[in-house]
């Protein structure tokens, strides 16, 4: 179905940069750098950069980014990791293919984890504490690292949502041993495929994750560990090369798109709104998502489907309600309220103010009329 709003709009997107990244693609395969090649470290350069960090390590996706992580930090079996069951299934299986048990624990308003809930789920075999910094904004970071140094655990990352997004001036992906990012197309920052990344400011971690992404290679003939085919391609990094100047204008006009539909959606029954840019001065949200909690939540998305407008409902069964996974002992009533409740609206940098406008108006007419 083609749709009048759609979630994504990778055709507009590329025609923004289209001359740019044709002839980055051209280069790159006229030259034959398809592995590891100098595209792959300018990316790492210029993200460490971005992110003001000391490292930066370009792996396949953000999933390989957190396994790696947890596989370099030492992380294996018997050992718990706490995360939580409102995020996407890919922080949970990280921790599950490293052989570790996931411990999940409920999320708070912002759809983050509830740091009340932290410490009283740490055990003796916790060994280490993966926050989600959930829509683009971040984790109270600040109670999270206390209470990570205070039990001594490994905090890691997951900001695949989150690139650019800060707590008190400080980027996520920058407060733990590691910070996993996400390069899928319809991430902020996004490739033309899969792509991830892992930061760091710990040398021997980053040389740790170089090894594991490439079969453990080192030099020309030794092997120094078990590893994987983990890398980050060097045509998605020439790509991403590109793309990253204009990330800061992307985050801006998703900050300003969430103005448009706050202002626009105010006062109607049945909604509750994210809170807007600005709202607390500790933390800069980058919005990878517009994430409204509505009464008639089907309805909704049905309503603007009518009227071409793509919605995006995650997880409306909780992970730990999926009998596939196994986590069903687990009891998170947020969790299990979100689930019902939340939708995800179009809120890419390529919208029309029209288009905007369209779609509050679809909304208000559902709930006014
Ligand atoms: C919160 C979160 N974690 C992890 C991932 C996995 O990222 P990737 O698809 O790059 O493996 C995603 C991707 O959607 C995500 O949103």
């Amino acid at each position: 179905m083609t749709y009048k709003v759609p979630f994504v709009n990778y055709p507009a997107h590329y025609r923004s940069m289209e001359r740019e990244i044709d002839t980055v693609i051209k280069e790159v395969l006229s030259k034959g750098d398809l592995i590891l090649r100098s595209d792959v470290r300018d990316f790492e350069d210029n993200m460490a950069n971005f992110l003001e960090v000391k490292y930066a390590v370009g792996v396949n996706s953000c999933t390989d980014a957190m396994t790696l992580s947890l596989v370099a930090a030492g992380i294996k079996r018997n050992d718990e990791v706490i995360t939580v069951a409102h995020t996407f299934v890919a922080t949970i299986s990280a921790i599950v293919h490293c052989g570790a048990t996931p411990v999940l624990i409920d999320v708070g308003e912002d759809f983050n984890m509830d740091m009340e809930k932290l410490e009283p789920a740490i055990t003796p075999k916790t060994r280490a504490i993966i926050p989600v910094h959930l829509n683009g904004h971040l984790c109270d970071m600040e109670r999270l690292v206390s209470i990570a140094n205070k039990h001594n655990l490994i905090v890691i990352e997951d900001s695949a949502q989150a690139l650019g997004a800060t707590f008190n001036k400080k980027k996520g992906g920058a407060f733990g041993l590691a910070g996993c990012f996400s390069f899928y197309p319809a991430k902020i920052l996004g490739a033309a495929g899969d792509a991830g990344l892992v930061s760091t400011n710990d040398k021997n971690f980053a040389e740790k994750i170089r090894l594991l992404r490439d079969h453990g290679r080192r030099g020309k003939n030794e092997i120094a560990c078990y590893g994987f085919t983990s890398r980050l391609d060097n045509l998605q990094a020439a790509i991403l090369n590109i793309k990253l100047k204009y990330v800061p204008n992307w985050i801006q006009r998703r900050r300003e798109i969430v103005d448009l539909y706050n202002e626009g959606l105010s006062n109607v029954p049945g909604i509750k709104l994210p809170p807007p840019p600005n709202s607390d001065t500790r933390f800069f949200d980058v919005y990878q998502n517009y994430v409204l909690r509505v009464s008639k939540r089907d309805t909704l998305a049905l309503h603007l489907k009518e009227r071409g407008i793509e919605t995006i409902i995650s997880n409306p069964i909780p992970l730990h309600h999926q009998k596939a996974l196994g986590l069903l002992h687990f009891n998170l009533p947020n969790t299990e309220q979100f689930a019902k409740k939340v939708i995800s609206l179009p809120n890419v940098p390529e919208l029309t103010d029209e288009q905007i406008e369209y779609v509050i108006q679809s909304i208000r007419s559902l709930y006014t009329e």
